[in-house]
């Protein structure tokens, strides 16, 4: 508990803190924040029993960004297919994981992700220390045998096991490992795009024609399920924009139906750096999607009665696109902090 101590007229007053015992003379120096959360979000969801310290994130950080701790062939971190120039998401349709095994779906990226109730595109999972133990031993992804053998590895690497001792109090683990991560991911957050400056007043920050398009995204329909400030209802739909739905989807996890083919709403902050877009990477171009929007999809069963035909000319979808540029969040893929550590 810090005493915070001030001089009123001679007499000494001191007050009793919250955080470890000291004399506090000099100036208030404040520790920068761990994350700053963008004005106009929600609060940062953030659970009890892992919470954001400096050296969590740090340690997270250092995971995040080394193929040597992360797989047994040391040639895959969570890097490698989530980038930072690429809003942490991939270039590639379908990533690769070691081996050369190809993931079945396009790589999610990370902004914001500590904000989704349930991850991946069919909700399959719940939370983001749960999400790295499955990745670790994914042989889609990193390709552990197990996730003891990932802690066994990492009990030999010096620096991680002085790292964990300080940080956790204890050997590494899998489950020490994950909770580092998760703490890291959680502080990509993506609130500073043209778009948000608009919002917040800055009637400069968007194009006239950026202007027109965010009038179409809304009169359209599109907010409704890609809803501000994320971009996202994190409910599921089918849009039918691919002809041929290889798997399940939300149906995978639920056993319903009637959710066949129905995937998370991605986000779309930063989408025009995420391409190839939808779930199975499918589709190259954002311009492509938009006109899969204006067709009105092709006929699936349980497509959601709101993707119809919408007639709109290619100025408008110039438009349209133009606006979705306007969510490209360059403080995101510029942050010294979220980047590779020195
Ligand atoms: C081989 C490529 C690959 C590697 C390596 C990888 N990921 Fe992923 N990641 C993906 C793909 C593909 C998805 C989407 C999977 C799905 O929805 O089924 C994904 C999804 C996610 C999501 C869900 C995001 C959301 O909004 O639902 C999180 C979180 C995540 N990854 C974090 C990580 C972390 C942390 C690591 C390192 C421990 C990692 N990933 C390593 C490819 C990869
Ligand atoms: C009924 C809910 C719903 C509506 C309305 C909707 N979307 Fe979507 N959007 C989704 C879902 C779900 C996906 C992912 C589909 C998939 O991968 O199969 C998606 C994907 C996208 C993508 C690709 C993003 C990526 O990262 O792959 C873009 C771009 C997009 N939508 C823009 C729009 C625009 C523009 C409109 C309005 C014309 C719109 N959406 C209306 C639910 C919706």
């Amino acid at each position: 508990m810090p005493l915070r101590c001030c001089s009123v007229s001679g007499i000494v007053v001191c007050l009793l803190l919250l955080s470890g015992c000291q004399w506090d003379t000099s100036p208030e120096v404040q520790p920068p924040p761990v994350v700053e959360v963008p004005p106009h979000f929600p609060p940062l969801p953030v659970p009890p029993e892992n919470p954001l310290t400096p050296d969590r994130v740090e340690l997270g950080r250092r995971l995040f960004y080394d193929p040597q701790a992360l797989s047994p062939t040391g040639t895959h971190a969570c890097a490698s297919c989530h980038r930072q120039e690429r809003a942490f998401s991939d270039v590639l349709m379908l990533s690769t994981g070691i081996h050369g095994r190809k993931h079945w779906r396009s790589t999610l990226s990370l902004a914001n992700a500590a904000y989704a109730p349930v991850l991946l595109w069919d909700g399959a999972i719940g939370s983001l220390e749960e999400d790295v133990l499955l990745t670790l031993s994914s042989p889609g992804a990193l390709g552990w045998s197990d996730t003891a053998a990932f802690a066994q590895h990492l009990r030999h690497i010096p620096s991680y096991r002085a790292a964990s001792l300080r940080v956790f109090g204890a050997e590494p683990s899998a489950a020490l490992a994950a909770k580092a991560i998760a703490a890291f991911v959680r502080t990509l957050l993506s609130g500073n795009a043209p778009y948000d400056r608009f919002v917040q007043g800055d009637r400069t920050a968007l194009s006239s024609q950026q202007q027109r398009g965010m009038a179409l995204f809304f009169r359209l329909g599109c907010a409704e399920c890609h809803r501000p400030p994320l971009f996202t209802d994190y409910d599921f739909h089918c849009t039918g924009l691919v002809a041929h739905y290889w798997e399940e989807g939300r149906a995978s996890v639920t056993g319903d139906p009637t959710d066949v083919a129905r995937f998370r709403t991605p986000s779309l902050r930063n989408v025009a750096l995420t391409a190839p877009y939808l779930h199975d990477g499918s589709v190259g171009s954002l311009r492509e999607v938009l006109r899969r929007y204006n067709s009105g999809g092709y006929p699936v069963p349980t497509k959601d009665g709101r993707i119809r035909p919408l007639g709109l000319s290619e100025q408008e979808l110039e438009d349209l696109e133009a606006f979705l540029h306007s969510l490209t969040d360059s403080s995101l893929v510029r942050n010294p902090r979220y980047s590779r550590p020195e």
